[in-house]
Formats: structure tokens, sequence, C-alpha cells
């Protein structure tokens, strides 16, 4: 395993929509993937797609902390590292809700950011078995920024009020009078 490089915003790889992945057990792809989770273990980030470590596999993995889980309930339980492989996303009605996002490739900076608050997604594990899950809240958020990410979409591009974009540093000496959501 080894820790990869993270692409910064800018690069054109970010940009580049990933191909699907044909064969999950193919040994670069075993490798991406082990690659990717200590890369994402050692940017302490909750979540990391294949671009951020200039791959064009459709592959991402999150995981939610006890913290974010639904409803920022303490007591309630995260959900553990997860690899989705070729993932599909679809929103479960039509709630958007606002929430502050980073990214690992923007370093430093943090953006309000309107996203689905019901999903259901479809992909594979890392073993190719299916998974099938419906999200919400911080799940739901995490695994749409990083599915844009496979897209070649940063969170900037989606959001709609740009006053509410910033140093985290500085957002949280003066806080716009939201919890902070980053990732
Ligand atoms: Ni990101």
């Amino acid at each position: 395993m080894a820790i990869r490089k993270i692409a910064r915003m800018g690069h054109p790889v970010l940009r580049r929509p990933t191909t699907a992945v044909l064969n999950v057990s193919d040994p670069e792809i075993q490798r991406l993937i082990a690659d990717m989770k200590e890369t994402l273990a050692d940017a302490q980030g909750v979540g990391l797609a294949a671009p951020q470590v200039y791959a064009t596999s459709a592959v991402l993995m999150f995981f939610v902390p006890p913290s974010r889980a639904a409803g920022g309930d303490a007591n309630e339980d995260g959900v553990p590292l997860t690899v989705l492989i070729n993932p599909e996303i679809e929103p479960i009605g039509d709630e958007q809700v606002g929430g502050w996002e980073g990214c690992l490739s923007i370093p430093g900076l943090q953006g309000y950011v309107p996203r689905w608050h019901r999903i259901r997604y479809r992909a594979l594990d890392e073993t190719g078995a299916s998974i099938e899950r419906d999200a919400e809240g911080f799940h739901a958020r995490v695994v749409q920024h990083e599915y844009d990410h496979l897209q070649g979409v940063l969170y900037p591009e989606r959001m709609t009020d740009m006053t509410r974009f910033g140093f985290a540093e500085e957002l949280m000496r003066h806080p716009m009078g939201e919890p902070t959501n980053a990732e």
C-alpha cells in the first residue's frame, strides 16, 4: 500500500469523468482501493474519490463518523468505511438541505452546498457484491459529494450562495449561524 498524492482544484484530472470498473478483482483496482484507504486515513478526511488520486476508475469511499450520523445525534451509529464502485444515485423525494462541505482537493476552504436530503444509491463493493442503501443527512451528503467527483464536478459548482464560501479558519472565527458540517 502507498499514500498517493491528492490532486488539487485546477488540475484537469478532477474535471474528467471516470470510466466504469469492468472487473473489481483486477489487481490494479484492488491496489487503487488499498492506496485510497491509506491516503484517506493519512489526510484525515471522510471521503475520497479516484480522480483525487489521479485515477480514472469509478471508485469512491467514505465513512460517517457517529458524531455526524443522521439527525446530528451523537448517539446515532455512523457508517463504517464503505467502498462504492460504479455507483448510481437517485433522490428520494425532492427535499434539498444546505450544509457546509470541504474537500481534500480544495484545502482550507468550506462552502455551503444544497444537496438532496434523502437518496438511494446502488453500487458494487470492493468484493464485487451489490450494495443498495437509502441514506439521509450527512450520509447522503458525503455520497453525493464523492459521486460528483466521479463526474468531474467539485462542490463549488453546486453552491447557490457564494457569500457562504471561505477559509474554514475564518468561518470558524466568524460563524454564519450554521453548524459546520465539513468533511
Ligand atoms: Ni471532495
